[in-house]
């Protein structure tokens, strides 16, 4: 049996590599490694399978977050909405910014953003939310979207977690997530579902406006080369991931597809145990499987963590510490805001290996050994 791993991005590339190399190649031949032509055709790419206007690529998925903060004018001390239950950097750039967080609980099913909470948070304060499509499961974004427009707050959806899901509103409409609110923003990490081979970031709107300024800000501030308009950052994917990414987007949905495979194969080992959740899909999301996490209910989950671990498993928690218990934000008093649901999961959640080389001989094993663990 081939070593298993969190993410398979060797294998990965081999079955790709003629074409990677030879667009590699391509750019060291042209040394246009700053804005090469591979990083317009990669934007345009993008907005196409996107099915939105503009994409503008950027160094990261932190990045992606603060540029498209910077750009909505918000002022020190104005309240951001988003999920305790993230990846830090969705709520860190808030706080870089000198905004202030301010956490929602999440659905226990679905582990995004609940609207009911969303709504009850809502202050004279507030100027945005920021729903998270987490391990790439959509946020309910009809709910979402109608309590931004009520309160006329901008919506900027963190999809780094889930590029190419689709979301089906309640009128039979499918789009890609990332595109329904005012902004999307999504990371090209190498682990992600389209994931580069360093760092790499991208912002979407339909948006014009909200597109030229975020263009400008992610350049110095500048539309015209040495006349900066606009505090800005210095954002910018480079030519090799842009290269990179090209190749890997042709073959997105197939990625995808394998990695709810692997998912189908998990839920059957899993279904109706006693003492496991496997994930939910509402009828509105097409889940990406970005992860593949367990909730677990009388299992010591650090237990079973170093059984596998001791039979070549890599598992994950992700998160250890929710946001609101994070000593960054101290200050903001978050860790006394009673968040049950969130807690509830951080302590339950696992997530076990799921990419796009998966076989069922890895499959099988880490079913068999998890299962044996549990039922011990
Ligand atoms: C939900 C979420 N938001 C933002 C990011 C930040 O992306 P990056 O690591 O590219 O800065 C990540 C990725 O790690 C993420 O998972």
């Amino acid at each position: 049996m081939r070593p298993i791993q969190m993410v398979d991005l060797k294998q990965q590339y081999h079955k790709i590599k003629s074409e990677v190399d030879e667009a590699v190649i391509g750019v060291l031949e042209s040394s246009a490694f700053i804005n090469g032509k591979p990083v317009q055709d990669f934007a345009s790419n993008l907005s196409a399978y996107l099915g939105i206007k503009h994409v503008i690529p950027c160094a990261n998925g932190t990045d992606a977050l603060q540029i498209a903060m910077m750009a909505l004018d918000l002022q020190p001390g104005d309240e951001v909405i988003t999920p305790s239950f993230t990846y830090i950097a969705t709520t860190e750039v808030i706080a870089l910014l000198r905004l202030t967080p301010v956490f929602v609980e999440v659905d226990p099913k679905t582990f995004c953003m609940d609207p009911i909470a969303l709504e009850k948070v809502i202050t004279p304060k507030t100027k945005a939310i920021v729903p998270v499509h987490l391990y790439g499961h959509a946020a309910p974004m009809d709910e979402i979207m109608a309590i931004a427009k009520k309160y006329k707050l901008a919506v900027m959806e963190d999809n780094a977690q889930a590029i190419g899901g689709d979301y089906i509103s309640a009128d039979g409409v499918k789009r890609k997530t990332g595109t329904i609110g005012d902004i999307g923003t999504t990371s090209f990490f190498p682990s992600k579902n389209l994931g580069g081979y360093g760092d790499g970031g991208a912002i979407f709107t339909n948006n014009d406006d909200l597109a030229a300024k975020m263009k400008m800000i992610a350049n110095h501030g500048q539309s015209k080369r040495y006349y900066h308009d606009m505090v800005g950052c210095n954002s910018r994917l480079d030519t090799l991931q842009a290269a990179v990414l090209n190749i890997k987007l042709k073959y997105l949905d197939k990625y995808i597809a394998a990695r709810q495979a692997v998912a189908t194969g998990y839920d059957k080992a899993f279904n109706n145990h006693p003492k496991i959740t496997v994930p939910f899909s509402a009828a509105y999301s097409s889940h990406v499987f970005h992860q593949y996490t367990l909730l677990l209910e009388g299992v010591n989950r650090n237990g079973l963590n170093e059984f596998l671990a001791k039979h070549g498993i890599p598992s994950m928690i992700y998160y250890p510490v929710p946001g609101h218990r994070q000593k960054m934000f101290e200050h903001f008093n978050t860790a006394s805001i009673p968040m049950p649901v969130t807690d509830w999961l951080t302590e339950r959640v696992i997530s076990l290996p799921i990419h796009t080389e998966m076989d069922n001989e890895q499959l099988n094993f880490i079913t068999t050994k998890v299962l044996e663990y549990i039922n011990q």
